[in-house]
């Protein structure tokens, strides 16, 4: 399989890759079987995010379709790392794409437990840091602040030589100053944005919704808000972005790159469509075939 892409130094086939928690791919494989290997939906896999603990989640209902969107308040349930790097990771490891593990620390000295343990082991390519869940406890608090983000990312550069992708909250007052201050210290890749807060009132009570009170809004009703985050964070750093924020279509996805994303991810379309990504991939080569078709045609 070529590969010409590549991010953080490690080739890809192709620039889509999924939203942190939107696909679970070990289910995934024990539904659809080796198909699944063949026709992987993307081209880079980013894992549902860990914490150093297990977690159950929030409590239900964990979420609200909304229009053009859909508000989550999972609250990162998971088996922890103890329990990830012994049972999904070596399946996680199967993938026939590089495979990116999304971490979340309670405190700079959990991130680092998390980017070490992540870090040592072969079949991770690359981290995540998720400094932007709007739906646990101090969730937002790394991302929201360049200093703070700076400090994390210092803390726990050292820990690993694995790329660290800062996955950046909407929420932020200053996303690209965010993102500068990552850079600053040493991060290899942005990625933004993650969902805004949001929140639904149950219709019969008018009390909220979601077992956590807010969530976090994702889906085409995010997409411009994402878009213009991802075209000041792009204008503003050197290193690669990786635009998402209710990618449906190639077109959309052609729009973030335009905007000045390297790479784009799908998240809240590939519930409705499991093989979004994969679709979307192929829409995106269409257009960019026929950009430079037309490029081509205006100089001869
Ligand atoms: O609630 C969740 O599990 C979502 C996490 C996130 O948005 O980072």
């Amino acid at each position: 399989m070529t590969r010409p892409f590549e991010l953080c130094g490690v080739p890809l086939r192709g620039r889509v890759l999924n939203g942190s928690g939107t696909f679970d791919a070990v289910a995934a494989h024990r539904a659809f079987g080796d198909e699944l290997l063949e026709a992987f939906p993307f081209d880079a896999f980013v894992s549902k995010t860990i914490t150093v603990e297990p977690r159950e989640g929030n409590p239900p209902p964990r979420l609200w379709e909304s229009p053009a969107g859909l508000i989550n308040s999972i609250g990162l349930p998971n088996k922890g790392v103890a329990g990830f790097l012994r049972e999904d990771l070596p399946r996680l490891g199967e993938l026939p794409v590089p495979l990116v593990v999304s971490v979340m620390g309670f405190s700079r000295g959990e991130l680092g437990a998390l980017v070490a343990a992540a870090g040592e082991r072969d079949e991770v390519e690359m981290l995540e840091l998720n400094v932007s869940c709007p739906n646990v406890e101090t969730g937002l608090v790394m991302g929201a602040d360049p200093a703070e983000t700076a400090a994390a990312l210092e803390a726990v550069r050292p820990l690993t030589e694995k790329p660290l992708i800062v996955k950046l909250t909407p929420s932020a007052t200053d996303p690209p100053a965010v993102a500068a201050a990552a850079e600053g210290v040493g991060a290899d890749a942005i990625s933004l944005v993650n969902t805004l807060r949001g929140m639904a009132l149950d219709p019969r009570t008018r009390r909220p919704w979601l077992g956590a009170g807010t969530g976090g809004l994702s889906g085409p009703a995010i997409r411009p808000v994402a878009l213009a985050q991802v075209a000041a964070v792009a204008e503003r750093v050197r290193i690669p972005v990786i635009g998402m924020g209710g990618i449906a279509s190639g077109r959309d996805a052609h729009d973030f790159l335009a905007a000045g994303a390297d790479y784009v991810a799908v998240g809240t379309e590939t519930f409705r469509d499991p093989t979004a990504g994969r679709r979307i991939a192929s829409e995106l080569n269409v257009i960019s075939r026929e950009e430079r078709g037309f490029s081509e045609a205006a100089v001869t």
